[in-house]
Parts: C-alpha cells; sequence; structure tokens
C-alpha cells in the first residue's frame, strides 16, 4: 500500500529565466519548503544550448522548441534538485498546469505567473514528470551528485 511506506523521491527543478529576471527565487524555494520538501543541490548557472537541448529533447520538432531554447538561453536559471516524499508528483502539483493562464491560484504558476502572449510559455519553473525523467534530468545538470 503506496499509503504505508514512504517514498523518498529527487527532483530536478529549475526557475527559469523569467524567475530569475523576477527575483522569485526566494519565494519559489520558500514554497518547496513550506511543502515539506527540502533543497538538496542548488546554484544560479546560465546554460549551454546542447544542455537546453538535450534536456527539453522530447519536444524537438516542436512549434514552441526553438523559442523554448531562446527563452531557456535569456538568462540565467537557478538549478536545483530537490528531495522529498512523492517529491516529483508534489512539485508538479505546486507548479500547476503549463499555461499559466489555466494553472489554479495557490499554485506557483498560478500565482505568479501571466501569459505574456509570446511564442513560449514564460512559466517560472520546471520540474521532472516522472521517475525516469527526474534520473535523466538529475544526471544532466548535477552529474557529481552522489
Ligand atoms: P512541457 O514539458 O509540455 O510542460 P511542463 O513544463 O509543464 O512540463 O513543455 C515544456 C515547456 O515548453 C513548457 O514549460 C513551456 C513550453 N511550451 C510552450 O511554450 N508551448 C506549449 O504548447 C507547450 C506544451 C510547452
Ligand atoms: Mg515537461
Amino acid at each position: 500500500d503506496k499509503n504505508v511506506a514512504t517514498l523518498v523521491e529527487r527532483s530536478l527543478v529549475l526557475v527559469k529565466p523569467d524567475g530569475v529576471k523576477r527575483a522569485l527565487t526566494g519565494a519559489i524555494i520558500d514554497r518547496i519548503e513550506r511543502k515539506g520538501m527540502r533543497v538538496i543541490a542548488m546554484d544560479l548557472r546560465s546554460l549551454p544550448r546542447e544542455l537546453v537541448e538535450e534536456h527539453y529533447a522530447e519536444h524537438q520538432g516542436k512549434p514552441f522548441f526553438e523559442p523554448l531554447v531562446s527563452f531557456m538561453l535569456s538568462g540565467p536559471v537557478v538549478a536545483m534538485v530537490i528531495e522529498g516524499h512523492r517529491c516529483i508528483e508534489a512539485f508538479r502539483t505546486l507548479s500547476g498546469a503549463t499555461d499559466p493562464v489555466k494553472a489554479a491560484p495557490g499554485t506557483i504558476r498560478g500565482d505568479l505567473a501571466t501569459d505574456v502572449g509570446t511564442t513560449v510559455v514564460q512559466n517560472l519553473v520546471h520540474g521532472s514528470d516522472s521517475p525516469a525523467s527526474a534520473e535523466r534530468e538529475i544526471k544532466l545538470f548535477f552529474p557529481d551528485l552522489a
């Protein structure tokens, strides 16, 4: 029964360039910690194009891919690994829907992101969407993490 045992997971979280520019990193970390998840690795960095293209490989060929890559290169991001019970799904719930217009109030995107009307959705955060994605993305961003 999954409700009996704890399932400690790790997830890769990014505060995207819009979040860093708007100085929302602290507010986002605050929500992560208040929810009971912990930050176990973190830094501010400018991403090389190859890393962004690899990170978003599943979206290659889609109309928003190039705008998405450009957006992710438009300024530094805060990359972190979070840890906690079912934190992959928990962080996705905390983030809200991809489209900030549809993201529920109370979520990071629902409360803090706005549709800026460009070709790419500027929605403040990334969070891994499955255990397999989390493992792949953590290796990509934090290869030295134990
Ligand atoms: P996706 O992985 O589908 O969303 P999420 O970040 O919620 O996991 O898409 C990756 C990013 O690509 C998304 O955060 C914003 C951008 N994007 C668009 O700009 N337009 C779109 O139609 C979609 C689906 C995503
Ligand atoms: Mg995704």
